[in-house]
């Protein structure tokens, strides 16, 4: 893929699972990778492994990130931390819906309303929002993170047509069920999460769930010279699962 040495890549929740598999990608491609996380020892592990730098900071906390990212330049913004607890809506209580929101719909914005207008100034930029296909087909237990993925969708073509002359391109990939830490909370322990988990397996054409390495290949693609004509864009990861038009 063309374009991507020597190009600084923000990615933000870079020490989890799909997002340490992102930066991994990024750094085998050359280019200069600033880990983002809250959590300092995974931000701190990663970053290490791949002579990157760490960024610690909550993205929900506009203040903590503009200070944090003061004088960083970045070309390439990949807003991947997110968090979800799992719940029917109707058991839940509005004060439960605020950390969701605070992180997966607030802290994304807050990125980019702090990180693009270096992108639109110099007239070049790329940035990569991982949603859910949970936002897409909806997902029993996740009623208000899909809302927040659903709303990273439409901020995402809206910021797409702002900023399509401007050099910048705003692009989402929507991640189907993968296996990570969220995946097997979301399953819960022992024999009925792994009959979930296997009818789950059952469900997606391609007959197993998403591994975090299957996540990297299109993000770099969407940061690379090639895709210069693409915004606006959703894809889902999904081994088939899902198949919108
Ligand atoms: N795992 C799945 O099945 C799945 C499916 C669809 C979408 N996704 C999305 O993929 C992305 C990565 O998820 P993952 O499975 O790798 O999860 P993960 O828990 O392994 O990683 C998430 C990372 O984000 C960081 N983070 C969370 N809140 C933060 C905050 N406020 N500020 C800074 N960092 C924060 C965490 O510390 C963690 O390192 C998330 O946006 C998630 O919603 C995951």
């Amino acid at each position: 893929m063309k374009g991507l040495s020597g190009k600084s890549v923000l990615v933000t929740g870079g020490g989890g699972a799909i997002g340490s598999a992102i930066c991994q990608r990024f750094a085998e491609a050359g280019s200069k990778v600033l880990v983002a996380d809250r959590d300092r020892k995974t931000a701190e592990g990663t970053a290490g492994q791949l002579k990157g730098t760490a960024l610690v900071f909550d993205i929900a906390d506009y203040a903590a990130a503009r200070q944090a990212l003061a004088g960083v330049s970045v070309d390439v913004l990949v807003n991947n931390a997110g968090w979800d607890r799992f719940q029917n809506f109707l058991d839940t209580r509005p004060e439960d819906w605020e950390a969701l929101i605070a992180v997966n719909l607030r802290g994304p914005l807050n990125l980019h309303h702090i990180v693009v207008p270096q992108m639109a100034e110099r007239g070049r930029g790329r940035v990569i929002n991982i949603a859910s296909d949970a936002a897409r087909v909806g997902s029993s237990g996740e009623s208000v993170y899909a809302a927040c993925k659903g709303g990273i969708i439409a901020f995402s073509k809206t910021l797409a047509r702002e900023l399509a002359r401007k050099g910048v391109t705003v692009n989402v990939v929507c991640p189907g069920p993968t296996d990570t830490p969220i995946l097997r909370s979301f399953l819960g322990e022992g024999e009925s999460g792994q009959k979930v988990y296997d009818a789950l397996v059952r469900a997606i054409p391609m007959k197993r769930v998403g591994q975090p390495a299957d996540i990297p290949g299109i993000v770099a693609f969407l940061a690379c010279d090639e895709a210069a004509f693409i915004t606006g864009q959703v894809i889902s990861v999904s081994g088939g699962l899902t198949m919108a038009g």
